[in-house]
């Protein structure tokens, strides 16, 4: 069976830094519009997120989606969504059984990427997304706490992603309360751009954008979008997630003697020994009730 991911796939800069490569999925009947129109509206509704206006670059991302709009059925949205200015996203549609079996064949890759890089045997919460978006539709300058591969399958898209833990993208403290889901709101500006690579997306095309790298997208002027991706954890990013957790906390004692916490990212070991210690403090403030 020919590889979901191609042959240009850079395992070894899993998490490291950002590429593109290409995929094999143009033309699955899975991403066709009808299929995503019967599908779309038979998933739970917390499943099927949309927002209608362009956003900002800078606004709030995750709010975002937290309201449907009343007026306009799902269906339509569809339909129209060339004219509506109108974001989709649709959370793990492999509950479908249309995108079952390319969910389990797209797993399958990713934990052969990541026994080649050492960071665990297979993927941990894993999900596909589907993204439909309206022509010049922007997500807001973000991090996720989760890797991803990203593919496009209709309409093009530029991609500004930074490279993980690049403190001038994103301080410390505020990638540690991103984490903790403390503030979703990450401060951004053009100038952050120099820091970041533009990629140039389009059908065929993939992305690699590494755990915690920042990163916008704006979509091309002539065409709706369409693009799926795997989001996923490794045991190398778990521990990251945990460590960022107990730094957020530390930083903040800490802060009362004017010191901080080394940041995270930059030592295996001392990582690891994070990590631990934010699974003891969960168990702990457990214990205190
Ligand atoms: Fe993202």
């Amino acid at each position: 069976m020919t590889p979901n991911f191609a042959e240009d796939i850079k395992s070894e800069l899993l998490d490291r830094q950002p590429f593109k490569f290409h995929h094999n999925l143009l033309g699955h009947p899975a991403l066709s519009l009808e299929n995503l129109s019967r599908v779309l509206p038979t998933l739970p509704k917390p499943q099927v997120m949309y927002s209608k206006g362009l956003l900002d670059v800078d606004a709030d991302f995750e709010s975002t989606f937290r309201k449907r709009p009343k007026e306009r059925s799902l269906e339509e949205t569809i339909e129209s969504i060339r004219t509506t200015d109108s974001y989709i996203m649709v959370r793990s549609p492999e509950v479908d059984p249309s995108f079952a079996d390319l969910y389990k064949a797209l797993c399958s890759e990713v934990s052969a990427l990541m026994m080649a890089r050492g960071v665990g045997k297979a993927p941990i919460d894993s999900q596909l997304y589907l993204f439909i978006a309206s022509p010049n539709s922007v997500t807001p300058f973000h991090i996720d706490r989760y890797s991803t591969f990203l593919m496009q399958f209709r309409g093009s898209k530029t991609v500004t992603v930074g490279m993980p833990w690049d403190d001038r993208l994103v301080s410390r403290p505020n990638r540690e309360a991103y984490v903790v889901r403390q503030n979703t709101k990450l401060p951004w500006s053009v100038e952050r751009d120099a820091f970041a690579t533009a990629f140039e997306f389009s059908p065929g095309e993939a992305l690699h954008i590494p755990f915690i790298a920042g990163h916008h997208v704006r979509n091309g002027a002539d065409d709706v979008s369409i693009s799926m991706s795997i989001i996923f954890n490794t045991a190398e990013s778990m521990r990251w997630k945990d460590a960022l957790s107990f730094n957020h906390v530390l930083r903040k004692q800490l802060a009362r003697f004017g010191m901080s916490p080394t940041g995270v990212g930059h030592s295996a070991i001392r990582d690891a020994i994070k990590s631990s210690m934010w699974h003891r403090y969960l168990k702990l403030k457990g214990y205190q009730g």
